[in-house]
């Protein structure tokens, strides 16, 4: 069962029975956070300044926040834009209509969930053009009909959401991001970092919200401008480098049970550890 939280900035969030773990993060609140580790270090705002239309991918609609807040603040920035949005998502949870955000977001949010409540997987919100993809994002995710600007990467956490951390699932993203573009997440754990700079990715932290440790952005070839979006520190990139836990999760049929990869997970990690598992 999902429960109602309220988050640092006032906007509620839900909590999930079966991850069990918030939607969003309590802490830093979910409008900051959709902002600050999502929205700022994608690079749409910078992209919009120049070009009338952006797309974007995101892992895990959830309770769509991350659009509502992308779309209300990209319009801002150019009143012209039109953004494609492509959202992963199993299902909606039964508590999504009683969740209300404040202005600006408020009116977009309700004319999302009133589409939503119809049932609609495609759909427009003005400029805003809507796909919604139902289902395993691992075998949804090649649905996705173009190579987007951004994608933003926000399952539940490794540990709890394996299967959406994989090296052979951040494949499938790779091959729908624009070169220039990049991917962005709240998580800054290792197997994913690792998985990004074996499949080519320059990584970078993003700035802390709420708490101490960073997010990551990434990017096959594009230039990071953003100040929210910083190199790796040395130390990071030791980290990154020599710890035994920097391995990435692997699922190569995109079908293994999420527990399964994480104990195949920690039993390399116990073996590069040099330790008995347990
Ligand atoms: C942290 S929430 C996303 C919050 C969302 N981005 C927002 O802005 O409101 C993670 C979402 O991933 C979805 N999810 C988890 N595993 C999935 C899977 N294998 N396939 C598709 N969606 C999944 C969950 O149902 C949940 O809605």
């Amino acid at each position: 069962m999902d429960k109602l939280v309220q988050t640092a900035d006032g906007s509620p969030t839900l909590w999930s029975g079966e991850f069990g773990e918030s939607y969003h993060s309590v802490s830093a609140g979910a409008l900051e956070e959709a902002l600050k580790k999502f929205l700022l270090p994608s690079h749409l705002p910078f992209l919009v300044r120049e070009r009338d239309g952006v797309s974007l991918l995101e892992v895990g609609f959830g309770l769509g926040y991350n659009l509502t807040v992308t779309a209300v603040e990209l319009l801002k920035v150019n009143p012209s834009v039109r953004v494609r949005y492509w959202g992963l998502e199993r299902s909606l949870s039964p508590l999504l209509w009683e969740l209300r955000l404040p202005p600006p977001y408020g009116e977009f949010y309700e004319l999302l969930k009133e589409n939503l409540k119809r049932g609609k997987e495609r759909f427009r919100i003005g400029p805003v053009e809507v796909n919604l993809l139902f289902g395993d994002a691992r075998r949804e995710v090649v649905r996705v009909e173009e190579t987007v600007d951004a994608v933003y990467h926000d399952a539940f956490s490794p540990k709890r959401n394996a299967e959406l951390w994989t090296l052979q699932f951040l494949e499938k993203l790779k091959e729908r991001l624009r070169p220039e573009g990049f991917w962005v997440s709240y998580s800054a754990a290792l197997p994913v970092r690792r998985a990004l700079a074996v499949l080519g990715f320059e990584v970078f932290s993003t700035e802390p919200v709420g708490r101490r440790s960073p997010g990551t952005a990434a990017t096959l070839r594009g230039r990071a401008v953003c100040e929210r979006v910083r190199p790796l520190s040395e130390k990071e990139r030791r980290k990154l480098e020599t710890s035994p836990r920097a391995v990435p999760l692997e699922d190569p049929c995109l079908c293994l049970p999420r527990e399964v990869i994480w104990e195949n997970y920690l039993r390399r990690v116990s073996e590069r550890e040099g330790k008995p598992l347990g």
